[in-house]
């Protein structure tokens, strides 16, 4: 079966969060279930250097505003689609923000692009290709079931029209623009309805997914129940319920080839489950760049600084590290004012701060801290828990989303079981990360137990195989 993947971003050749993750780890792990995954991308500038064997194969004379070029290429054994289209995609950096952090004045016709361009490949505008499934992934790709729902010519190709699936990574990010930018955006007047791309007298590219694709998926199945209830629906909950069964959950996994304790080239040292005393080599490696002690609990942060992530309560919770003995290293960036407010609490001997992005250092600290602080408002799913537990370093998470679904609360029942993995707290809020860090102190004082845990977080199945499975039955049942 050949699948279109649509994306803002893959691993390793643009990434912001989990989505490059996930859209990078999907290909292969979709190989063996029989689906051939080709990947559509906008070529921003990282993405067209690093095309491998790119040739261009089919000229677009006007994109939204300029020409362009659908290149075919690869990245390792990933087949690629990339669409050069240098008046919308050939500015460095961030993909969706200027120099300034602000979002791109052009980015509805930008990710309008990118959503017709897979439309119009779905219905046969590449000679020699023709996917049997179209998987678009979050606001980015959100109109593609709308140009494949509405187009009678708009996406200038064929009559084909294979099943859609649209996956939500994060109902936060809706992609909303002016109604009047409708005709720009090439859909027809009847697509500004309830039906249609309308939310709230708006344009929303998730929205007109979720609406018209043939299934919707999102990250973990309880993020699937809580996107349906009014709290955790941004206002699209009632759509959502109305998908039925059309709408599942299906978990996140991590490449656990990328994510590897016993052969990741970042390390100083490498260890396994069967060495785990060697993981001190890492944190003697972090404590030293940062000044911190090494024989105290070390926590760790490796996020973006959202309120999502609920890590405005950190820097409050200082005292209590001190009260326990412990210290923290956070590789973050993200919200200017959460910088600040890092860059104001971090302490040497006990805060480590890097503000920015380093894909290395985010290997070191999950390899070197004893336990990851995620106390997240909302996660769709969360991939550091799982790098984490890869790492033998315990996730301390809140009780949402997909981080419910992977860590197994160290309550005294899991402990006296042998099954835990982590610590899982009630709420964003203070008292629950006071009590959740009072709480790891507790087992860390007790080895056994804490190694115990650690094992069982190293060889937790956090792979692809599962939900892979799980992707490639819902392919087979839309084409049927
Ligand atoms: P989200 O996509 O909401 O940001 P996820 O947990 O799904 O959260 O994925 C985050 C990914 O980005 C992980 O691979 C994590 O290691 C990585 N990451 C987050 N922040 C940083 C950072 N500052 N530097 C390096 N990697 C980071
Ligand atoms: C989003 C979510 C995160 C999820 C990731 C990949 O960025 O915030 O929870 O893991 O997408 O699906």
């Amino acid at each position: 079966m050949e699948l279109l993947s649509i994306t803002s971003e893959f691993f390793p050749l643009i990434k912001t969060g989990g989505l490059a993750d996930v859209a990078g780890a999907l290909p292969a792990a979709l190989a063996p279930e029989g689906v051939n995954v080709t990947t559509l991308l906008p070529g921003y500038p990282a993405v067209m250097k690093a095309l491998q064997e790119g040739e261009p194969v089919h000229e677009v004379s006007d994109l939204f505003g300029g020409p362009a070029w659908l290149w075919r290429g690869r990245c390792g054994k990933a087949p690629l689609i990339v669409i050069d289209a240098p008046h919308l995609f050939d500015r460095p950096g961030n993909p969706y923000l200027d120099a300034s952090g602000r979002d791109w004045p052009d980015n509805p016709q930008r990710f309008a692009a990118l959503a017709y361009t897979g439309a119009a490949i779905a219905r046969g505008l590449m000679p020699g290709y023709l996917p049997d499934v179209v998987h678009g992934h979050d606001w980015q790709a959100g109109l593609m079931p709308a140009y494949l729902h509405f187009s009678g010519d708009a996406a200038d190709a064929g009559t084909t029209r294979p099943p859609s699936v649209m996956t939500v990574h994060n109902l936060a990010f809706q992609g909303l623009c002016d109604p009047g930018l409708l005709g720009a955006l090439r859909l027809p007047p009847q697509a500004f309805s309830i039906q249609g791309v309308e939310y709230f007298g708006r344009i929303s590219f998730l929205k007109a997914g979720l609406r018209l694709a043939n299934h919707v998926t999102t990250v973990s199945p309880t993020y699937a129940r809580e996107i349906c209830t009014p709290e955790g629906g941004m206002g699209l909950d009632g759509l959502l319920r109305g998908r039925g069964t059309a709408l599942s959950g299906i978990l996140n996994g991590i490449d656990t080839d990328v994510w590897n304790p016993e052969t990741d080239a970042a390390l100083p040292q490498r260890f396994s489950e069967g060495r785990l005393n060697d993981r001190t080599a890492n944190k003697a490696a972090l404590c030293a760049r940062f000044g911190l002690e090494p024989d105290r609990l070390l926590f760790g942060i490796v996020s973006r600084l959202t309120t999502q992530k609920g890590l405005d309560l950190l820097p409050a919770s200082l005292s209590t590290l001190r009260a326990i003995g412990a210290s923290v290293v956070v590789l973050g960036a993200g919200a200017p004012e959460l910088e600040r407010a890092y860059a104001q609490a971090a302490r040497p001997g006990e805060m480590g701060l890097f503000l920015g992005y380093d894909e290395a250092l985010a290997h070191l600290i999950y390899a070197g801290t004893d336990a990851l602080l995620i106390p997240s408002r909302f996660e769709p799913c969360g991939l550091t828990q799982l790098c984490a537990m890869r790492y033998g370093c315990l996730p301390v998470v809140t009780r949402v989303g997909g981080l419910a679904d992977t860590v197994i609360d160290a309550n005294e029942a899991a402990i006296g079981a042998g099954v835990a993995t982590g610590f899982q707290m009630d709420h964003t809020d203070s008292a629950s990360l006071d009590l959740a860090l009072r709480r790891v102190a507790h087992v860390w004082g007790d080895r056994t137990a804490w190694e115990r845990m650690q094992r069982n977080a190293l060889t937790a199945e956090v792979g692809w195989s599962r939900s892979a499975a799980r992707y490639a039955e819902l392919y087979r049942g839309l084409v049927a």
